[in-house]
């Protein structure tokens, strides 16, 4: 099991080529981009992450990375590819199956196929071995299939990738044992070993439970705002109770994961995933109880401006996948608002961002969506002198709201009635 073949090289698929060709595997990291394989065969990146520009850079110059549009044989092959989710909500496995349709004319008796892209339960059973089956090999018989999901946490990747406790689940008992000795040479977390069927349930598990518990907060922050108290407060009180954690109230929820991995329930399940779906729909309707207050705030101004203060889902990435910003700007824009967008760490956006003095010029409301940490060091004070109305309309808790108001600003945050 010396040569690995991983399909995809995005958030998931780099750090964790990268990590193995470290450890001493030959690996051939494949994917569909041809800028996304020169660079990385030049030692660069082209995704924002810290840390994995050293390693890629180190995997690349021990001659043990190499980048292809074309996949080879291996030993074991990793399938890394997104599962996004169509317009109408279904699990978009058409990356999956196209890589695994491409690595079939490669496979060989002993091979390894490892799925570590989120699936709906049942994929690699009903989706995979049935594509795999079609080099004339049996699953569980003349090659191994498991899925081990991930569960590293963007901007902390390498660390994560290394030091969490990982499940994987095998098709049979031999293709589990096989993936846990590839993990178990890098991974220092635990591993534990089961059906391939329970580890795509876990990991689909993991993100709807946070789903729901942000879809409780949420629902908790609109009812503060209701009763004129502060979310902030009940939630910190609350959580003193030792068997309570609220979750964090917010503009809504994004990134590849957490936005999108319960939909799988709810497609597969529509009779029995009613929690779930409803936690869905509060989340996905935070974006538009954000502009309904913003447009409050502009009420009677002439051609509102408003300075959009992040466009990443979360602080200190540049990843803006379902960022629930994007959906705050179409719909502000659909109501005539101008903006203003920035953000430090997204680089290849569709929307112009703009240096933060060119948004604050002349704009209305300071609506802050991200929490980058480097919004914590605004001066309230210089930034007030720029702007034609004082108001800031924090959707994240993020600032020091008792300075921004001795600044003169009109503060208001999510989740909190109080004016
Ligand atoms: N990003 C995360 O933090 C994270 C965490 C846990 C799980 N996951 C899951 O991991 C999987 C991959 O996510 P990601 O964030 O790495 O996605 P990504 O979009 O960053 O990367 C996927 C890469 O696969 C490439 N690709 C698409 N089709 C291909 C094909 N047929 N052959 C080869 N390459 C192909 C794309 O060009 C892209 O570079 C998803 O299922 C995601 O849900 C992601």
């Amino acid at each position: 099991m010396k040569r690995i073949c991983v399909m995809g090289l995005g958030y998931i698929g780099l750090p964790t080529a990268s990590v193995l060709a470290t450890n001493g595997y030959q690996v051939l990291g494949v994917d569909v981009g041809a800028r996304i394989v020169e660079t990385v065969n030049a030692g660069n990146i082209h995704i924002e992450e810290p840390g994995l520009h050293t390693v890629v850079r180190a995997a690349i110059g021990s001659g043990n990375l190499r980048a292809s549009l074309e996949p080879e044989k291996a030993d074991v092959f990793f399938l890394a590819v997104p599962t996004p989710l169509t317009a109408d909500k279904k699990a978009d496995m058409s990356y999956v199956c196209q890589a695994t349709e491409r690595i079939v004319p490669f496979l060989e008796k002993g091979n390894l196929v490892i799925l570590e892209s989120t699936s709906p339960p049942g994929t690699c059973r009903d989706m995979l071995k049935p594509i795999l089956e079609k080099s004339g090999l049996e699953v569980g018989k003349d090659i191994y299939l498991a899925h081990c999901p991930e569960r590293v946490l963007p901007g902390k990747i390498l660390k994560e990738l290394i030091e969490n406790d990982r499940v994987v689940g095998g098709f049979d008992t031999l293709s589990a044992q096989l993936a846990r000795d590839i993990y178990a040479s890098f991974v220092e977390g635990e591993i534990f070993l089961t059906d391939v069927t329970t580890a795509e349930m876990v990991k689909v598990i993991e993100n709807t439970f946070r789903d729901v518990n942000i879809a409780l907060a949420n629902e908790v922050a609109l009812l503060c705002e209701s009763l004129g108290i502060d979310f902030g407060d009940v939630a910190r009180l609350a959580n003193r109770h030792p068997r309570v954690n609220v979750h964090t109230a917010g503009p809504g929820v994004g990134g590849h994961c957490i936005s999108v991995d319960p939909w799988f329930l709810v497609e597969q399940f529509p009779d029995t995933a009613k929690i779930v779906h409803l936690a869905r729909q509060r989340n996905d309707g935070m974006p538009h109880h954000v502009v309904e207050r913003t447009m409050e705030f502009l009420d009677g101004v002439e051609s509102p401006k408003v300075a959009v203060l992040g466009l990443a889902f979360k602080g200190n990435v540049d990843d803006m996948r379902e960022s629930p910003s994007l959906d705050v700007i179409k719909l502000l824009e659909a109501r005539g608002v101008t903006l203003a967008v920035h953000d430090p760490f997204v680089k290849n956006a569709d929307i112009d961002l703009l240096p933060l003095e060119t948004c604050f010029d002349g704009a209305d409301c300071l609506l802050l969506l991200t929490d980058h940490n480097d919004y914590k060091y605004l001066n309230p004070r210089q930034v007030i002198r720029l702007m034609r109305k004082p108001v800031l309309f924090d959707t994240r808790n993020l600032l020091d709201h008792e300075d921004w108001r001795e600044a003169g600003f009109i503060v208001r945050v999510l989740g909190s009635g109080r004016t």
